[in-house]
């Protein structure tokens, strides 16, 4: 099996965080917290149409040990970046710390904002959730960091209002403009469950996902082709989408029944609209039946669901590349039953539904794929339905 992580992985368990901090801090941590990352297994740019998600969190986490400073103020090492980075109270203003340290400090803002007394603290944090994949490494750096924080500071804050304000950093202090999905992935998710969620009620419920007594498992491959959200085109997609709404006179496409799908394409004015509209209306749907399916302990039945997602994502909302394209292929021609690109897309990670045991074989077709079409070697692994913030 190859690791997925990009640079360091073996930095994201207890000891590691704790003897960092140790190393650090010269004291003990006062505790030691985890958030994971997660796949989507189906609902692509869904979450900002206030329609349905379902992912599950990964067993890859962002680990971090922290305590309380006394002076107020905030230093953070990420084990990754070999890199230390310190902030206070004038820094709380979106834009005013940059890279990384945004994460970290977009949280404490957040937390402030909702009427929340933050202490000053230091933090060791280790990662094994690639960076840059489409697995939500800064959600989960966010959920992990937001959970230790709420700790140390004695806070109140339930669940879901966890997810919102991880949401809120990155939205308005980091400045991507995504939807709920990751961080609600990152906090509501349990062990051997997927969640779904209804991104206009935020209702969720677990979805059991017994892949193995199925006879089956979840490879997730990363292509190495890195995406990024701050800027382009994940923004002009959610553009698209609230444009079509407007013109359809409804809150959200969340709202186009998928029965009333061919009428409302009628209604838009030029081709690329209409295609932008399809895919989300009939992934709403694809997630309701993915849900269903589940629920009815046939989890073999969604491999014909990431099929369509695929080529939904692929000619109608335009956003997978050459590679992700020839991984998926190449993934269903070594025996996956059925394979999509995961996340926000232009790059990152697939998933494919595989028969038990499998994951190498398909994993090392798709390399052979990449390397005669040129690419860099990809790197996977299988993904398991794990808890989320703890
Ligand atoms: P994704 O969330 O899909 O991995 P993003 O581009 O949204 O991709 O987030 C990646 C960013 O999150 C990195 O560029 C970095 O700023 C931050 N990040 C993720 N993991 C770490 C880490 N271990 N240490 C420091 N920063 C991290
Ligand atoms: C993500 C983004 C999510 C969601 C997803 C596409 O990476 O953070 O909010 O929109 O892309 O489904």
């Amino acid at each position: 099996m190859v690791s997925a992580g990009a640079g360091t992985t073996d930095v994201a368990t207890a000891e590691a965080v704790g003897a960092a901090f140790r190393q650090l801090v010269g004291s003990d941590p006062a505790g030691v917290w985890a958030a994971p990352g997660r796949v989507n297994l189906i609902g692509e740019h869904t979450d900002y149409n206030d329609g349905f998600v379902l992912p599950f969190a990964l067993e890859q986490q962002v680990v971090v040990a922290a305590a309380p400073r006394t002076d107020g103020t905030w230093r953070v090492r990420s084990l990754n970046r070999r890199q230390t980075e310190s902030f206070g109270p004038d820094d709380l203003v979106p834009g005013r710390v940059e890279g990384w340290a945004a994460y970290v400090a977009g949280v404490v803002w957040a937390l402030v904002e909702a009427g929340h007394t933050v202490e000053g603290a230091d933090l060791v944090l280790g990662s094994d959730v690639p960076s840059g994949a489409g697995l939500s490494s800064s959600a989960a750096l966010e959920c992990a960091v937001l959970t230790t924080l709420v700790d140390l500071s004695g806070l109140e804050v339930a669940p879901l209002d966890r997810a919102r304000l991880a949401r809120r950093c990155e939205n308005e202090y980091v400045g991507a403009p995504t939807g709920l999905l990751d961080q609600a992935a990152s906090t509501l998710c349990e062990a051997d469950n997927a969640l779904f969620l209804d991104c206009r009620s935020a209702d969720t419920r677990q979805v059991p996902l017994d892949l193995a007594d199925a006879g089956l498992e979840l490879l997730v491959l990363d292509t190495k082709t890195p995406h990024s959200h701050v800027t382009g085109e994940y923004g002009d997609r959610r553009r698209s989408c609230e444009e079509a709404a407007a013109v359809l006179g409804v809150p959200a496409l969340r709202d186009v029944p998928v029965d009333e799908l061919d009428a409302a394409l009628e209604r838009l004015p030029d081709d690329e609209m209409r295609r932008r509209v399809r895919h989300v209306v009939t992934e709403d749907a694809r997630v309701l039946e993915a849900v269903a399916v589940a629920d009815a302990g046939r989890p073999a039945d969604l491999a014909p669901l990431l099929d369509a997602s695929h080529v939904s994502m692929r000619d109608d909302f335009e956003i997978t590349v050459p590679t992700v394209d020839l991984a998926v292929e190449t993934a269903r021609k070594a025996g996956a039953h059925g394979a999509r690109m995961t996340g926000g897309g232009f790059g990152g990670c697939i998933i494919a539904l595989v028969p038990a045991g499998r994951s190498d074989e398909v994993g090392e077709a798709v390399a052979a794929a990449f390397a005669e079409a040129g690419h860099g070697a990809p790197a996977w692994f299988v993904g398991r339905p794990s808890a989320g913030a703890r």
